[in-house]
């Protein structure tokens, strides 16, 4: 096997991770909204969906390349944006963004990352992806445009499921601001961490490097700093001048509703992640295996969807493509990798997808992901 067989699966990374990293950190990424019923409903779905296995059937190979948005990507799983990366780990963002290129699969970096923009385009040329928050300033949104734009980022993802910050209990519990407020808890955690905090020491605080030049004001939550620089619900306007200032594939993340997916095909734009942000932002929406089975099959046809939100297997990855899914993502599973390991956590969660989607569809008699589609379902 191509990893470490202590850690075979995201759990025992999750497990790991744990033990290793500050409270602060492991919960900033863990975490979801209010009680967290969201968060686990997003679980239970996917394990919900069952896929009755052929069998009688050659099963020597099994292609894993999905193609999308004219690149054919060497795994149907790709990182996903996550605010704080290098919080998790000092580094982390790098690490992900050389693995994602090495490896042939999508990164997408969040507005609120810790490295340049900059930086990550240069270590993933081929598969960068941009997440935009879409700045309630046009002025401040042109000007972030167009540094991605410079940077070569290779597609946009416009996040729509944060009108308001929202209110995660451990964080407020924890704390948790940038650059570090050097709270009893925060200095205490760190201090029983001392590898995690030497190296942060290192590499210098994590901070929300590619806005601060836009930012006002001390030092706050992320909840706090997102309601000050996000448009407070972004509008059809909005995306529609994203659409003409972006010629390159335009994504909307965080589609649910019925409505906002023909809105999307209406404005023009090429594709969409169904995802309840990991649970984090309404306790009440529905799992995203169950948004992405009600997409009616003709929008499906006519734009690239995409789904996150409780993925941890490559069983999941092939669950999400019976219902319709062309890419899936993961967070948490790639910053547990991080956490338990540091930044070699990164190839070991691409090679357990790897080997886990690779054995799905040979265990289910399917010779290629593309082929593999809702006549699968019990
Ligand atoms: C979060 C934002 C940053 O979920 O996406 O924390």
């Amino acid at each position: 096997m191509k990893y470490d067989t202590r850690f075979p699966s995201i759990a025992d990374l999750k497990t790991r991770a744990k033990k290793r990293i500050p409270n602060f950190a492991f919960d900033y990424v863990d975490g979801g909204i209010d009680d967290e019923h969201g968060k686990r409903r997003n679980r239970e779905a996917w394990h919900e969906v069952e896929i009755v296995p052929r069998y009688l059937t050659d099963v020597t190979s099994a292609d894993k390349t999905t193609r999308i948005f004219n690149h054919d990507y060497a795994l149907p799983i790709g990182i996903p944006p996550i605010g704080l990366g290098n919080m998790m780990w000092p580094g982390a963002e790098m690490a992900l963004a050389g693995a994602a290129q090495k490896n042939n699969i999508p990164y997408i970096l969040s507005t609120f990352s810790t490295t340049p923009l900059e930086e990550i385009a240069k270590a993933a040329p081929d598969v960068c992806w941009f997440q935009l928050y879409v700045p309630q300033q046009v002025e401040v949104m042109k000007d972030l445009l167009g540094r991605v734009k410079n940077a070569g980022f290779n597609a946009l993802v416009v996040t729509l499921d944060i009108p308001v910050g929202a209110k995660r209990n451990r964080e407020l519990k924890n704390g948790l601001k940038l650059p570090f407020s050097f709270t009893p808890n925060i200095v205490w955690q760190s201090m029983i961490h001392p590898t995690w905090a030497m190296q942060t020491l290192a590499h210098g605080q994590p901070d929300f490097v590619n806005v601060l030049q836009y930012k006002e004001g001390p030092n706050e939550g992320l909840a706090t700093f997102i309601t000050n620089f996000a448009m407070h619900g972004v509008t059809r306007e909005r995306i529609e001048m994203i659409r003409d200032m972006w010629d390159g594939p335009l994504i909307l993340k965080g589609v649910q509703y019925d409505q906002d997916f023909r809105d999307a095909l209406d404005i023009g734009v090429d594709g969409v992640v169904v995802s309840n942000h990991g649970g984090r932002q309404l306790d009440a929406a529905p799992a995203s295996a169950d948004s992405l089975r009600n997409v009616a099959v003709e929008i499906g046809a006519r734009m690239t969807v995409m789904v996150d939100s409780g993925i941890r297997t490559g069983m999941d990855v092939i669950r999400a493509r019976a219902l319709g899914a062309e890419m899936t993502f993961s967070g948490r599973s790639f910053f547990w990798g991080m956490g338990a390991m540091g930044t070699g956590g990164a190839e070991q969660v691409i090679e357990i997808y790897r080997d886990e989607i690779d054995r799905t569809l040979k265990q289910v008699g399917c010779g290629s992901y593309a082929e593999m589609d809702r006549s699968w379902l019990k």
